[in-house]
């Protein structure tokens, strides 16, 4: 993959970015609080989610965000599925595609459509933890230093080029819940920061390598 994505913003025009949510969207409400600044470089411009009931769409409608619902269950079949979440998230004409939690995984086909474009926050240091529990992994593990990790998304399950990491080291007497609020406050900063920048001075990508700015 060798992809100049995005394009250093002028002051007028911020970048379009759609967020995909399956939860309570405190990702999506730190994005939401970075895009009110004028020089942030990139607006929440619609926010898709699998889940009726996410909190994520309460913050949407709060803030004045349009969003779209594609849930599984009004689809014939996972393909149905995916064409849904694809017409859903290209109606509001998004630069960049930001998963915040979005908890399904995308056929190839739609990863294809946005390559170089979707990005993937994800609370471990990766290639360590990939996969549905990755908190629950790294304490059954017993390492000592977690973190999050964001990501362009690719055709596996949280393995493409990584774009910025932070560490978040693992306490003694941590449980689930503990460490996971943690890194979510680590999380919230890294991904409003690394969005910001990518959207300000552009992502470029070589193999494995990706870099913001030249
Ligand atoms: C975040 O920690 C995100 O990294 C994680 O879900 C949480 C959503 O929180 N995503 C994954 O685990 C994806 N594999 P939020 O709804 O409060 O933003």
């Amino acid at each position: 993959m060798q992809t100049p994505s995005g394009h250093p913003v002028e002051s007028s025009s911020a970048q379009r970015l759609v967020v995909l949510a399956s939860g309570g969207g405190s990702n999506l409400a730190a994005l939401l609080a970075a895009h009110e600044g004028a020089s942030y470089g990139a607006r929440v411009v619609g926010v898709v989610s699998d889940r009726p009931t996410a909190g994520a769409l309460d913050l949407a409608r709060d803030a004045g965000v349009a969003s779209a619902v594609v849930a599984m269950k009004d689809f014939d079949d996972r393909s149905a599925w995916n064409d849904g979440v694809l017409e859903a998230v290209s109606v509001f004409q998004p630069d960049y595609l930001i998963l915040a939690g979005f908890m399904r995984i995308l056929a190839p086909s739609v990863v294809r459509k946005f390559e170089g474009r979707m990005m993937n926050t994800h609370p471990a240091l990766l290639p360590s933890f990939p996969g549905a529990h990755p908190v629950r992994d790294t304490l059954a593990h017993g390492v000592k230093i977690t973190g999050c990790t964001v990501h362009l998304v690719d055709e596996g399950v949280d393995t493409g080029p990584i774009i910025a990491q932070a560490a978040v080291p693992v306490l003694d007497g941590d449980d689930e819940p503990a460490l996971t609020e943690r890194i979510k406050v680590a999380e919230r900063a890294l991904l409003v920061e690394t969005v910001g920048r990518i959207a300000r001075e552009g992502l470029y990508v070589a193999g494995r390598k990706a870099s913001i700015g030249r």
